[in-house]
């Protein structure tokens, strides 16, 4: 539907990097498809594309890391917007440590959370995985972020 797409394209919205691990395996892309979707249990749902790599490492995994990514740090979404964990290792590529339940954190990250896997849902050709966040790292206040203005021209690593 021409006005919906049309209507979206025009929309600024916060991006992040969600990365994951199972079996020793880890993953992450950058994703747009989010929301809180509830306050009071805290919840988020996070869309991961049925093709990406981060989305078969994730399927097998107990829990998701979403981070927030300063726009002094936008190579970091780059990376991970354009580059597919199916040839390219990211994460020799940047700065992470093991973070709480084994899951990867960006050291140039402005913030993130882990969210426990609580269910998934088919919802087209992205995979909604809605997380009840149980540890994390928020600064008193944010810079500039990167937001989907400054990557709606990057060539993902997966078409969607
Ligand atoms: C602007 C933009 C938004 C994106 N949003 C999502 C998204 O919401 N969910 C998703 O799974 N992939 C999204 N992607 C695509 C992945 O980040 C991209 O295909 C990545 O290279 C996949 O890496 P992987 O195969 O290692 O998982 C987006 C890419 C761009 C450029």
């Amino acid at each position: 539907m021409e006005p919906f797409e049309k209507l979206v394209s025009l929309l600024d919205y916060p991006m992040y990097v969600v990365t994951t691990r199972s079996d020793d395996e880890a993953a992450g892309c950058l994703v747009g498809f989010t929301s809180q979707v509830s306050i009071g249990p805290p919840r988020f749902l996070v869309g991961l594309s049925e093709r990406n790599h981060t989305y078969r490492v994730a399927k097998r995994a107990s829990h998701l890391a979403v981070h927030v990514v300063p726009r002094e740090h936008a190579e970091l979404a780059r990376l991970f917007g354009s580059e597919t964990g199916d040839r390219t290792d990211k994460f020799a590529r940047c700065e992470w440590e093991s973070g709480p339940h084994g899951m990867p954190i960006l050291a140039d990250a402005a913030g993130w959370f882990v969210g426990e896997v609580l269910s998934r849902y088919d919802m087209g050709d992205h995979v909604g995985h809605l997380l009840e966040p149980v540890a994390g790292s928020a600064p008193e206040k944010f810079e500039q972020l990167v937001t989907f203005s400054d990557v709606r021209d990057l060539e993902p690593g997966h078409e969607a």
